[in-house]
């Protein structure tokens, strides 16, 4: 199956190509000295996590040396963990004790954790050197690697320090997601539907038609999913770089009670993956109540979900913990909750409910748990 090689145009930005294709990593080396912000970079630096580096690093070290770059790396623990101050301390040193200079540039290799890790250690060393994203997650393929979100967490939250930094290029190989827990290969569906809920009915009723092979890693459909996420990605991105203009927003579709079951459950007992199609269902719900969601949507939402492996979750927590954990997640703005909702598919609006309202929607969500 022939390579997809979709360009990404943001205003202001260089353009960029993201590849998506079975053995893409095997060409690494050979698209890097065709981009001009990296063709004569003096030396490379890997990074990757220790998960993903036994699997790739040396087949992305050998396509870097064979187009006759010198590659060094920094192989750092996988996890959530390592989004840290502590380890980008120790990343930005490494840098600097490999002598890396302004013209050297940063493969990220592995999934959303090493993408955001890289991309802003790649952003902040010597005020900014290029970053090529490698994503070896379907997470990662289908929504971190493309839109130059970069960033570590602090104690007090989730990515609250970071940069926007666009990628100089993007290599999505597929054959990466062959060694994917079942677990991750679900959490990256669930952005998946997320996107083509929000993208357009072409993309939805394409994803319902294809969500069994999907969730069984049919190679072909997988491609054309990474693809069309892309796509939808860049455009969003194209109008809306730095979420300034209520375009990106459309993003966290499931994120508000996503984040919330996330913080109540214990990071990590649900991946956000689950967390955030526990979302979208209930954002859909909403929906119908306050912006005329038809329920076809919602149903075929559901069908669509299960079909992908992520069926209702069999947990939930009061009604009153559950508003008073999205009050505290850094999206709600003044104590107002937000939520995007679907007014059809293809169409989203981001709304601001009342307590009373969300109180109502949570205790109908607990009741089917019951
Ligand atoms: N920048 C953005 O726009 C953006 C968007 C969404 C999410 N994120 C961030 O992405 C992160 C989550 O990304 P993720 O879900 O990819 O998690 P991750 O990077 O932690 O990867 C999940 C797990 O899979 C392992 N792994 C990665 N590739 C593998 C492979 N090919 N085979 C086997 N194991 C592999 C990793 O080592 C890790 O244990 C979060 O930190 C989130 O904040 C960023």
């Amino acid at each position: 199956m022939p390579a997809t090689k979709i360009v990404v145009n943001i205003p202001d930005e260089a353009s960029y190509a993201v590849r998506v294709g079975v053995d893409v990593l095997d060409g690494l080396g050979a698209a890097l000295r065709q981009l001009p912000a990296v063709a004569a970079a003096p030396r490379l630096l890997v990074i990757s996590d220790d998960n993903v580096a036994p699997l790739y690093l040396d087949a992305a070290k050998a396509s870097l040396s064979q187009a006759g770059f010198r590659a060094a790396d920094i192989v750092v623990p996988a996890g959530e963990g390592s989004k840290s101050l502590a380890v980008i301390g120790e990343v930005w040193e490494a840098m600097a004790g490999l002598g890396l200079t302004r013209d050297c540039a940063v493969v990220a290799l592995g999934g959303g954790v090493v993408g955001d890790l890289a991309g802003f250690a790649a952003s902040t060393y010597m005020r900014g050197i290029p970053v090529v994203q490698v994503p070896t997650t379907l997470l990662a393929m289908v929504d971190s690697s493309v839109g130059g979100k970069t960033g570590v967490n602090l104690e007090a939250g989730k990515n609250l320090v970071g940069t926007f930094k666009q990628p100089a290029y993007v290599c999505a190989s597929t054959a990466t997601l062959a060694t994917l827990s079942e677990r991750e290969w679900c959490c990256g569906c669930a952005e998946v539907a997320k996107s083509a809920v929000i993208d357009s009915d072409d993309f939805f009723f394409w994803l319902l038609d294809n969500a069994a092979a999907l969730a069984a890693r049919d190679e072909a459909v997988t491609a054309e999913a990474i693809a069309r996420c892309v796509v939808f990605k860049a455009r969003v991105v194209s109008e809306d770089k730095t979420e300034s203009r209520g375009v990106r927003e459309c993003l966290n579709y499931g994120h508000t009670l996503g984040h919330a079951v996330e913080a109540l459950s214990g990071y990590g007992t649900y991946s956000h993956g689950a967390a955030v199609a526990e979302g979208m269902r209930f954002a859909a719900r909403l929906g119908t109540a306050l912006a005329g969601t038809p329920e076809e949507l919602v149903s075929a939402q559901d069908e669509l979900l299960d079909a992908l492996g992520l069926e209702p979750l069999a947990w939930s927590a009061a009604p009153e913990e559950m508003l008073d954990a999205m009050k505290r997640d850094k999206k709600a703005r003044a104590g107002v909750v937000r939520f995007v909702v679907p007014v059809d598919v293809g169409r989203w609006e981001l709304v601001d409910v009342d307590d009373a309202v969300i109180l109502e929607h949570l205790r109908a969500w607990e009741a089917t748990k019951a």
